[in-house]
């Protein structure tokens, strides 16, 4: 690959390419009219032709004579809902369906490309492997140029992944886990380095927290991610707080995007206003920077031009979209992405599972008791309103929010069919019970993640299986990594190289 822009035409605004644009035209009228040399003339079209192309990767729009580049040829406000639509921005997500957001209705407003079979098929073609459930399923739905990164990985073109977490609380809740998971089958299938960024920062602009909280949850959050089992030696995880201020590589990125995007771009992306502190305005910047593969010198020795997959939730698209916008205009390759649909609450489909709510939220750290008594209390069964009327009618496994969480985490497709069939049959409650889904999941506080899904209709070969990948998890993955992390080795950009990325 190379860089979009040469030149140092990626560090040009809009208005100055124009005006350079302008300038090399009445050149060009000039030489004509004064018929100078053919070759002077040539080298001065040349020139123009040049810049043409040059402002029309930076705006997206054909250069006119007269028409100078409009303030907001940058990200489209394509992102709040209108009235009537499903919410969903980095801070809130909510709809009024039972079955969860309209993820159709989502791409076109977004504007990003459906995961259709084709593209899971080619994904499992290229990387060799049967698709991961989440792709099987629809969880990840929607994506950015993923034909992009897989046509230059067919030409040993490799790439990276970013992904992230703003750490607000002691510990992630399921929810969270979904980009993770599936960030990990990348890394196992592609065999990829991957960033992961601690918004520290971030929190503190929004919570109502002091920054030396948002630094311990980033340390306890870390705990969680790490125990996913992400490649020691190709993975590297940093706190904002601790980064920014170690490379001055990141810092000049985040300067660079903060340079290419105005206030009234971020107001229009993100809803800003006036009484919004100046720290939120500018950190899209800091989330937009590890998309830029010089933002990590040490993993990528200066490489600017590496690509980078971002695995996410669509509900921090608008970051991305403001991020691909800006990116060929600083020189950068266009960050691709892969979007989840979000793991509910336990209330429902409604709106997602989220942090800030507890009882809507299973977290890690959760014990196993208190996951019962959550699911029993809180969980929307899908049951119909009378004994009468749910055997008449049976259950509706897609608003059932035990069957959705199996449908995340149980990998067997027959057997998840063969529960969906029994959930929305007729059959009541205490006649299912043993095909009734119990679902935990829990860490204990040394960070022993344990994901731990049951279905009571296995009986006790799950059971057994769980309990021996837990000990094998526990000695190949977890011990390891608690090990890196005690000695600060995920942390230390310094101390932390990624020996065998490939260099093609
Ligand atoms: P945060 O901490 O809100 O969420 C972390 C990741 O989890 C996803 N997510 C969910 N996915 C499925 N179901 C849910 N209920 C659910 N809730 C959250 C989010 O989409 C996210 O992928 N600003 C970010 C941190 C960040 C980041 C990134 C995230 C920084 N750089 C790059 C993704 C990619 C944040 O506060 O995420």
């Amino acid at each position: 690959m190379t860089d979009c822009l040469g030149d140092g035409a990626g560090d040009m605004t809009p208005m100055d390419l124009y005006e350079k644009l302008t300038s090399q035209g009445d050149t060009v009228r000039t030489l004509k009219t004064e018929k100078a040399a053919k070759a002077d003339i040539d080298a001065a079209v040349q020139l123009l032709l040049k810049l043409k192309v040059d402002y029309k990767q930076v705006t997206g729009q054909d250069y006119k004579t007269g028409c100078p580049p409009s303030e907001c040829v940058v990200s489209q406000d394509n992102g709040p809902a209108a009235d009537g639509e499903d919410m969903v921005d980095p801070w809130n997500v909510s709809t009024t369906n039972a079955k969860g957001v309209d993820y159709d209705k989502l791409i076109v407003r977004f504007g990003s490309s459906k995961i259709d079979q084709e593209l899971v098929d080619r994904i499992e073609r290229v990387s060799g492997q049967k698709a991961h459930r989440f792709l099987r399923r629809g969880i990840f739905f929607s994506h950015r140029d993923m034909h992009q990164v897989l046509d230059a990985y067919e030409k040993n073109k490799s790439f990276y992944l970013y992904t992230g977490r703003g750490p607000s609380s002691d510990a992630l809740h399921m929810g969270h886990l979904i980009p993770f998971i599936f960030t990990k089958w990348l890394q196992d299938t592609f065999d990829i380095p991957l960033v992961i960024q601690l918004t520290d920062d971030e929190k503190y602009l929004w919570k109502d927290l002091s920054l030396e909280d948002c630094h311990r949850y980033t340390m306890e959050n870390a705990k969680d991610i790490i125990a996913c089992g992400f490649d020691i030696n190709k993975t590297f995880i940093f706190s904002d707080l601790d980064y920014m201020g170690a490379s001055p590589d990141f810092y000049r990125n985040v300067v660079k995007v903060q340079k290419h995007v105005t206030f009234n771009q971020v107001k229009g992306i993100f809803g800003f206003g006036d009484s919004d502190c100046i720290g939120k305005i500018a950190f899209p910047a800091i989330q937009a920077a590890p998309s830029f593969s010089s933002s990590f010198p040490q993993i990528f020795k200066g490489r600017k031009d590496v690509q980078c997959l971002i695995p996410c939730a669509i509900d921090q698209d608008p970051y991305f979209r403001m991020t691909r916008d800006v990116a060929p205009r600083i020189g950068y390759p266009k960050p691709a992405l892969l979007h989840s649909t979000f793991f509910p609450a336990l209330q429902g489909a409604q709106t997602k599972m989220s942090a800030s709510d507890a009882n809507s939220s299973i977290f890690l750290t959760d014990t196993p008791k208190q996951i019962k008594n959550k699911v029993n209390k809180h969980a929307f069964s899908g049951g119909k309103d009378t004994v009468e009327e749910h055997r008449k009618y049976g259950g509706n496994p897609d608003v059932d929010v035990s069957f959705m969480y199996l449908t995340f985490f149980l990998e067997d497709d027959e057997q998840l069919e063969k529960i969906r069939q029994v959930r929305g049959g007729g059959v009541l409650p205490d006649k299912c019970q043993r095909t009734q889904c119990t679902w935990t999941g829990t860490i204990d506080r040394h960070g022993s993640t344990f994901l731990q899904y049951c279905c009571q209709v296995l009986g006790s070969g799950v059971i057994l299986t769980a309990a021996l990948s837990y000990i094998l998890k526990c000695v190949f993955i977890i011990l390891p990594s608690y090990i890196a992390l005690h000695f600060n080795w995920c942390f230390n950009p310094n101390n932390h190289t990624i020996n065998d990325y490939p260099h093609s």
